[in-house]
């Protein structure tokens, strides 16, 4: 297999993972990639590394550009094991040392016991083999070990999960891809990945506005070499809890009596004049959740009482949810019960906890919602709409 150049003297040497339909929980209909690059001179740099399963991928494309033996010094920016894992025997092929950030060199110690690693310190620069790289800390993007690298002489970025996509393309440049595909996946990467991190981003972009970047070379999709304002704006937008007039109503249902509340909720939100899906969790992933919710100004959940407590599949999304805290939103939540309630009650509780305003009471309807019934839910959806409006006016 072959390299791919980026730019004079540096390649991309990394892996496309096809058939990947899970990613540590989140679903990647569209597989994904595990970006390593090459960059060459009189020292041969290689940053990150593969998924193990892809080292002799990676190996085949190094291969093509140089004798991979010929590596004087590996960068690793990221302990996690999508890329971290290949460096063991990576270590074995060139002998290099790995050079890693203060917790990247701890985790790496972690991970592989008889990993040669350096530490080098946010801000530091080296000089390479006729390149400058700059070291840049960056911590909780994704883990507390990340870091950038930066080459002074190309303006590449090398930014490790920030500003990826799970996307397996035979391209490799964010300009040769489906537009719609590409942002869509890039949207549903940050839902599901960077989203607790707002903060943190928010001071990367700060970083990453004082240097001069030509190429953001992430670690996972394409690369990005044209529209950069573009990624970084939607990570800016993103990380303020920007959102749209939209709501989203996630539900699951026994008997139906929840979906039609749902239903009905949602006609009450849209007669508001406010953009609203309505996501039925048993037929959708929680990552796909989590992607409406990145735009979403409200998320409304829904769940039946079963066995005194919430549905299954809601809990598994109301958790999954709270751990991404998507702060700067309102939350409400209803369900029907048949013997007893109480898991409405629950679910509040959960979505309150996990960072959202609940400026409404739950609504718990017993067994099915008749015409009475699916007017409150309809009232319900009303005054989630206006509230909606409101925070759109500045009001909230
Ligand atoms: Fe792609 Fe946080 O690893």
């Amino acid at each position: 297999m072959d390299a791919i150049r980026v730019t004079d003297g540096i390649y991309w040497v990394g892996a496309i993972d096809w058939n990947v339909r899970n990613f540590h929980g989140y679903t990647t209909p569209r597989g994904s990639t595990y970006n390593a690059y090459l960059i060459t001179g009189e020292k041969n740099i290689l940053i990150d590394t593969v998924k193990r399963p892809f080292f002799e991928e990676m190996l085949s494309r190094i291969r093509s550009v140089i004798d991979p033996s010929k590596i004087d010094v590996i960068v690793s920016n990221h302990t996690e094991m999508d890329h971290s894992s290949s460096l063991p025997q990576m270590q074995e092929v060139c002998g290099a040392t790995v050079l890693a950030s203060r917790f990247g060199v701890e985790g790496l110690r972690l991970h592989y016991p008889t990993l040669r690693t350096e530490m080098v310190a946010d801000g530091q620069v080296i000089k390479a083999g006729g390149k400058t790289l700059k070291f840049i800390d960056t911590p909780m993007l994704h883990w507390p070990d990340s870091m950038f690298t930066y080459v002074e002489e190309d303006k590449v970025l090398f930014s490790m999960d920030a500003f990826g996509q799970h996307y397996a393309t035979s391209k490799r440049f964010n300009d040769e891809v489906d537009q719609a595909a590409l942002f869509q996946e890039a949207a549903k990467y940050y839902a599901n990945i960077v989203l607790p991190f707002g903060h943190q981003v928010q001071q990367t972009i700060r970083k990453a506005q004082e240097i001069d970047i030509k190429i953001l070379a992430t670690a996972h999709g394409v690369i990005w070499r044209t529209d950069l304002d573009k990624i970084l704006s939607l990570y800016s937008r993103w990380s303020s809890a920007v959102t749209e007039e939209k709501a989203v109503v996630v539900y699951d249902t026994m008997w139906n009596s929840t979906r039609i509340m749902a239903e009905e909720i949602a006609e009450g939100i849209a007669s508001e004049g406010v953009r609203v899906d309505v996501l039925k969790l048993t037929d959708t992933d929680r990552s796909v959740v989590m992607k409406e919710v990145l735009d979403s100004r409200a998320v409304v959940m829904g769940t039946p009482t079963l066995n005194n407590t919430i549905f299954p599949s809601v809990a598994d999304a109301a958790y999954y949810m709270k751990g991404l805290k998507p702060t700067g939103r309102i939350g409400a939540a209803f369900g029907s019960y048949g013997w007893a309630g109480g898991a409405v009650k629950q679910l509040h509780e959960i979505m309150k906890s996990g960072g959202l305003e609940m400026p409404f009471e739950g609504l718990e309807l017993r067994y099915i919602p008749h015409e009475e019934e699916r007017g409150k839910c309809r009232e319900y959806g009303r005054q989630i709409g206006r509230k909606v409006k409101e925070m759109s006016a500045g009001k909230a």
